[in-house]
């Protein structure tokens, strides 16, 4: 299985951005993370991260057919993007949403999620936790779909 991690805007500033919020971990303990992880589960693993929404869009359409599950924190886009949520929608990827923050807890703005409609599981408030949760997650709905 190939699983893909994607993540919006300013996730690549973690360990800078808000720590008290995001804690100090940076961008590059969370690929490390996820690596180990994907050896543990025996998958193979990709990393896209950008500030662009349409390359978070680019990125989606080019998983097609190739990517099994899409761990994604879309970040600010969560909250705003309806090309994105299209762009899952089409391409019909089982993908987990994922935040380090709990977003359920914090301002108004942060409460809709446009990409929620096109996950089968979101992950809040876990820290970097979330995303190696989602990736067992994606392994469980794989088997639950009888596939190998
Ligand atoms: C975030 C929560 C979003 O509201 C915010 O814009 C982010 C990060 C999270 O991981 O907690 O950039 O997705």
């Amino acid at each position: 299985m190939k699983f893909l991690i994607l993540n919006g805007p300013n996730i690549n500033m973690l360990g800078i951005r808000e720590k008290n919020i995001y804690g100090t971990e940076t961008y590059e303990d969370l690929l490390k993370l996820c690596r180990e992880k994907a050896e543990e589960l025996g998958v193979e693993v990709s990393f896209i991260q950008s500030n662009h929404e349409g390359a978070l869009v680019d990125a989606i359409q080019e998983a097609y057919g190739v990517i099994d599950g899409i761990v994604f924190n879309p970040a600010a886009y969560t909250h705003t993007s309806v090309a994105i949520l299209d762009a899952l929608k089409a391409v019909s990827i089982p993908t987990v949403e994922v935040h380090i923050s709990d977003v359920g807890s914090r301002e108004e703005f942060r409460q809709v999620s446009y990409v929620r409609a096109a996950c089968f599981k979101t992950i809040t408030g876990h820290g970097l936790k979330g995303y190696t949760e989602a990736m067992e997650a994606l392994v469980d709905n794989n088997k639950m779909k009888g596939n190998a």
